[in-house]
């Protein structure tokens, strides 16, 4: 009797590596099936792995056939072979190893596969929440692997950059108190003190402040952070933060430190951005832009056309600059032929946003058309046009109204165009500061004043007397960094002073008992010397995001959540045993 070949245990090459100058040679490779055509006589096989494909060819009569013959996709396979100069007419140039194939001299089988939900390769027609049910397959699809590769060179790129300016990584806890971001806590029950909780860490905010007490002059994280908020295609429940703080600094140094991170990380996975980055201030962007993030990559920008509409004699018009509202205005590159229903699209978005409704005129083949037409008159329609920084065939858009709702709803109607008009170029990438936030706003839910940063930021050093007198006019020494229309990382200076941030928790009507309680430990420790200090952090997921061109955080995490935080592959979240509630002292009440 003869003993069954032994099973390979090494390859000898990846799929992705044999060239012409191999051929001849004996190989080994090591792969998945991803493709299987039975021409009668030959049978071809595409062997794939985390770099590429290599074509396996299989004669009929010889060994490698009858394991060649069952293997279906996904299979895994040893083959041993021969590499061959493929013939001029079947050279495939769309694959690295398309000029050459393996004639397979035995196949071993080294795992098989059930038939998979959806084919290997594209996505194209698969529903999401499959790909997610069976993620493990969905991540050996050539688009993941890249997006996750591109992550993991962001995070080297970024560390590496980090390190080289001195900075240490340190971890913090993720079994902790509350700390104020914003949003819900993710809870954890303690089974040892019965009825008391955890809460996994918004952001390690405290922690990091509290390192700097500790001495430890530059640090940094790569961290995950856990929000229990609404989510969307750019917010996940669990998402990773790149944490950063730095003693002794001001914003410049800070800027400076985060620009460079981006420049060498981004060039890693191919995307240049140069810095300085532009800067704008909140009060700019929301003029501008009509949004805090705002997007640089096409112009259309809005302005105010307030003087340039007074007496106009138009109803609307003359009521709101009557009651001291403003007039925003954009022009629309080459949309003067849009119909009635896009412009009447465009002013139902206007009205979502806050506009009372949109003015336009269209400027055409020397042609003015407009509801304005009989109150403005062609020429002074015109001069807006002009003022609004636009040219003939364009469409002007106008919105009148209290100055800051109208360039809101302006920047929306700009954001709409952008996207349906084709105003952006897949593979641009610009950057942007926005700098002296807003200390404080208003919340619409409770009419509370809450931090548009968080509680620990500091108040604009000429701005401290508004904490008592005039909070929502105090400025904050916050800085958020934007790119492409969102926001990539938001940091401030810190307060390093226990009575000033005392004053920030009067503001906000949190009362002292209620401060000591929640905050005690970290209000006693910036009496123990606070070095003054500041930093940022950015959404690691969200510059994967827009560095790979993804459309949604979920296409660069590997084992996303749905965007009702939901698990598919595992199914959290789950239910417990009975007697984990009883160890921990919680019983669940159906909702009433
Ligand atoms: P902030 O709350 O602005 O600041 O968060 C920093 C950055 O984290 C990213 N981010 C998210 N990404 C995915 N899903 C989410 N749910 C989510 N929430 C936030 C964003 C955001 O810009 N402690 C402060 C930072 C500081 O002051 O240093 C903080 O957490 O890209």
């Amino acid at each position: 009797m003869t003993a069954p070949p032994a099973r390979p245990t090494r390859r000898t090459h990846h799929c992705a590596a044999l060239r012409t100058g191999d051929a001849g040679a004996s190989v080994l490779l090591m792969g998945w099936v991803r493709k299987v055509r039975d021409l009668g006589g030959l049978l071809f096989l595409d062997l794939g792995d985390h770099r590429g494909v290599t074509q396996i060819v299989v004669r009929p009569d010889s060994k490698a056939a009858e394991a060649a013959r069952r293997a279906g996709v996904h299979w895994v396979l040893a083959v041993e072979g021969v590499v061959l100069r493929r013939e001029p007419e079947t050279v495939n140039p769309r694959v690295a190893t398309g000029e050459i194939e393996v004639e397979a001299r035995r196949i071993h089988v080294l795992s098989e596969s059930r038939t998979p939900p959806f084919p290997p390769g594209s996505a194209r027609g698969v529903a999401e929440e499959l790909r997610l049910r069976y993620r493990y397959l969905d991540l050996r699809r050539p688009a993941m692997q890249r997006n996750l590769r591109a992550r993991a060179r962001l995070a080297s790129g970024i560390r590496s950059s980090l390190e080289r300016n001195g900075f240490l990584e340190i971890e913090t806890p993720f079994l902790t108190r509350s700390t104020p971001e914003g949003a819900r806590d993710y809870l954890v029950p303690s089974r040892i003190h019965r009825g008391r909780f955890y809460a996994l860490p918004q952001s390690p905010q405290l922690f990091k402040q509290l390192l700097m007490i500790g001495g430890m002059d530059r640090y940094y994280q790569i961290v995950r952070c856990f929000r229990d908020e609404d989510l969307r295609a750019d917010r996940q429940p669990e998402f990773t933060q790149v944490d950063i703080e730095m003693s002794f600094a001001d914003p410049e140094q800070v800027i400076a430190v985060t620009e460079s991170l981006f420049e060498e990380a981004l060039r890693g996975v191919g995307v240049r951005v140069g810095p300085p980055f532009p800067r704008f201030t909140y009060e700019e962007a929301m003029d501008r832009f009509g949004v805090d993030r705002p997007d640089l990559r096409y112009g259309a920008e809005i302005r105010d056309l307030t003087d340039h509409c007074r007496g106009s004699g138009h109803p609307i018009l003359e009521r709101v600059l009557a009651g001291g509202g403003a007039v925003r205005g954009l022009a629309a590159p080459r949309c003067a032929a849009f119909s009635r229903k896009r412009l009447d699209d465009l002013g139902r978005i206007a009205v979502e946003g806050g506009a009372g409704g949109l003015l336009w005129a269209a400027f055409r083949d020397g042609a003015v058309r407009s509801p304005l037409k009989k109150s403005l008159g062609d020429d002074r329609l015109r001069h807006l046009l002009e003022a609004a920084g636009g040219d003939p065939g364009d469409l002007l858009l106008l919105a009148a109204g209290a100055p800051r709702a109208m360039s809101r709803a302006l920047g929306l109607v700009r954001r709409r165009l952008a996207a349906s008009e084709g105003w952006i170029r897949p593979d641009d990438f610009r950057m942007a500061w926005v700098t002296d936030f807003p200390l404080f706003e208003m919340s619409e839910s409770d009419g509370r004043l809450t931090s548009v940063h968080h509680p620990f930021t500091s108040p604009h050093p000429e701005d401290l007397e508004r904490l008592e007198t005039d909070p929502l006019g105090a400025r904050s020494l916050a800085y958020d960094v934007v790119a492409n229309g969102y926001e990539l990382g938001g940091g401030s200076i810190r307060i390093h002073n226990r009575s000033i941030q005392e004053r920030v928790f009067a503001a906000l009507r949190i009362p002292p008992s209620e401060a000591r309680e929640r905050f005690g430990f970290f209000l006693e420790a910036l009496e123990y010397g606070t070095p003054p200090h500041g930093g940022i952090a950015l959404g690691l997921d969200r510059i994967a995001m827009l560095a790979t061109g993804s459309a949604s955080l979920r296409e660069v995490i590997a084992f996303p959540k749905t965007t009702s935080a939901t698990d598919l592959m595992t199914g959290s979240p789950a239910d417990v045993r009975p007697v984990q509630l009883e160890e921990v002292g919680l019983q669940i009440r159906p909702r009433s």
